[in-house]
């Protein structure tokens, strides 16, 4: 476990902040081979995705909690409402060298209560199929497999499980 670790809910005002996390994430998972869970995705997908609008649109949209330590942000876990009985979690991740210490586990607990708080009825959540880290993660926080589908990311098909858990 990790004691010095901070959980926050990230604002529209930090979003080059974020974006800049997610760009560091991609480059570092890159560089490594580490696993990131976006099959689809490709640069220019990411600079996209963290372009100010888009990431002021994201913050301001969903409820999104990042871990930081020493004053680095190292993870961020993402809750979007589906509707007022639905919510997602839309996308947990932790840069690789921090990972198996706890922190998706303290990022996802942020996302439950605030899940809880909002009044929300069950939560769901997709992920590829052959990620099995994280599909053993989200087991390990409650969640049940519920179904598969294939889905197409940017011209990409790739098959994804679905997993749900009630509130
Ligand atoms: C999935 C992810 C968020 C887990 O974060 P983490 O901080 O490493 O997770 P934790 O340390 O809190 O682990 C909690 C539990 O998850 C499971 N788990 C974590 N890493 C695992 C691994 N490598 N293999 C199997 N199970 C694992 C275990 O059950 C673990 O409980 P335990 O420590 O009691 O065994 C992280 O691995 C990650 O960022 N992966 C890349 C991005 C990704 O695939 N995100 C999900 C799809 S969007």
């Amino acid at each position: 476990m990790c004691s010095s670790i901070n959980i926050y809910r990230i604002g529209v005002d930090e979003a080059d902040r974020f974006s800049l996390l997610v760009k560091t994430m991609w480059r570092e998972a890159k560089e490594t081979g580490s696993l990131l869970g976006w099959s689809g995705a490709t640069d220019e997908i990411i600079e996209e995705l963290t372009s100010k609008d888009v990431v002021q649109e994201i913050l301001s949209q969903n409820m999104v909690y990042v871990a930081e330590i020493e004053g680095n942000l190292v993870g961020f876990a993402a809750l979007r409402f589906l509707s007022g009985e639905e919510g997602e979690v839309a996308g947990i991740m932790v840069m690789e060298r921090h990972t198996g210490k706890g922190i998706g586990s303290k990022l996802f607990r942020n996302v439950l209560e605030a899940a809880r708080k909002a009044g929300l009825s069950r939560l769901i959540v997709k992920t590829e199929k052959d990620n099995h880290r994280a599909i053993s993660f989200y087991k390990k926080m409650g969640f049940k497999l519920i179904g598969e589908s294939v889905e197409k990311t940017s011209g990409t098909e790739v098959d994804i499980v679905i997993l749900s858990m009630n509130l």
